[in-house]
């Protein structure tokens, strides 16, 4: 069994911060969402990783994988267009070759983890096995339809008026037969070989293609407001309280973890949460669910349920809460006024 990684696509949903950072990369309790992907398919036993890269945000993703030692896993990254995510198993050949293989989205992260999926659909011996959730807003994804007995009869990518509430997640288990699949489809509308496409094909040609409705959480992180909802599961879910930097005349509640190097002052702060190498609370409030990053400061203000990426400052802000910060970018209350000043970058939004 290997591992095929899909770390490209032009993440423009998530705009301005993949501008210089690839999708998979946005840090969620500091560290990048594709992390967690890959330690969960280093802990099925994996040892061979393929890595789908794109040629705009490809080397990020290789700044932070690098061999794959970190996770015992030997990677070799394969370079693609964004044109479906069956045109990156196409483009995959050479590293799959006639291997089994598990595809994981690297901005996907479900709670089951992939070591069951893969023991079911090696002692069934089956050609497919998908992931499914329900979901209350099935238009934004791959939809299944089952059969009485469970069996997968039908996949739609994206349907205007879904039959079903399954959306299909980025988690799938494929035979070689896939490849067989991937030959006879067609791009879609959106001008992409989709996954589902070539899961119903197979469907189609009579192989086996089984489906698994998923009882944990599922993150796709998609948009904003999908990664803070990453955070919190994260935080609440493998976030070890623990204070390693320096705390001064400071309250610390809840699950709080302050990396060496950070140091809180005349704050108090409320887990859970995060507080990064070199970052700095001063004469704040850190509410629940906030990430601050490493060498980001929040001087004088208020925050709650933020993530800070590196590098970011917010000062003199009453209650900043529901936020997402990218590098480097500053927040602040300038003099007494209630207007509003702004220096924002492509894409960006701001809610006052
Ligand atoms: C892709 C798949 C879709 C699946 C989704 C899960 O969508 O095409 O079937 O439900 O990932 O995140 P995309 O992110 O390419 O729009």
């Amino acid at each position: 069994m290997k591992a095929l990684i899909l770390s490209g696509g032009k993440g423009t949903r998530l705009r301005p911060l993949t501008f210089t950072l690839a999708k998979q990369l946005i840090p969620v309790a500091n560290r990048p969402i594709l992390g967690y992907v890959l330690d969960q398919v280093a802990s099925a036993g994996i040892k061979e990783a393929g890595v789908i890269i794109a040629p705009e945000t490809g080397q990020y993703v290789k700044d932070y994988v690098r061999d794959g030692s970190e996770w015992g896993m030997a990677v070799e990254y394969i370079l693609q267009e964004p044109l479906g995510l069956a045109h990156a198993v196409k483009q995959a050949r050479p590293f799959l070759g006639r291997s089994n293989f598990i595809m994981c989205l690297g901005d996907n992260l479900q709670g089951k983890g992939v070591t069951d999926l893969i023991k079911r659909f090696e002692k069934e011996k089956l050609d497919c096995l998908i992931l499914l959730k329900e979901v209350p807003d099935p238009q934004r994804f791959g939809i299944a339809v089952l059969d009485a007995k469970g069996e997968v009869i039908k996949l739609i990518e994206k349907p205007k008026e879904p039959p079903t509430n399954l959306a299909v997640v980025g988690t799938y288990v494929f035979s070689p037969k896939v490849h067989l699949a991937v030959d006879r489809i067609k791009p879609s509308w959106r001008n992409e070989l989709e996954i589902t496409d070539a899961i119903q094909e197979m469907v189609n040609m009579g192989f086996k293609v089984k489906a698994e409705v998923l009882d944990s959480w599922w993150l796709d992180t998609g948009k904003k407001d999908d990664i803070l909802t990453a955070n919190q599961i994260i935080l609440d879910q493998y976030l070890k309280g623990e204070v390693l930097g320096t705390i001064e005349e400071s309250e610390i509640k809840g699950s709080v973890r302050v990396v060496p190097g950070a140091r809180v002052t005349k704050s108090k702060i409320q887990g859970p949460c995060i507080i990064g190498k070199g970052a700095v609370v001063e004469n704040s409030f850190v509410g629940p669910y906030t990430s601050i990053g490493e060498g980001s400061q929040v001087i004088n203000s208020g925050i709650e349920n933020c993530i800070l990426l590196e590098f970011s400052m917010v000062k003199d802000v009453a209650h900043l809460e529901d936020s997402l910060l990218g590098k480097h970018s500053l927040i602040s209350k300038n003099g007494k006024g209630r207007s509003v000043r702004a220096h924002i970058g492509d894409y960006s939004e701001v809610e006052v």
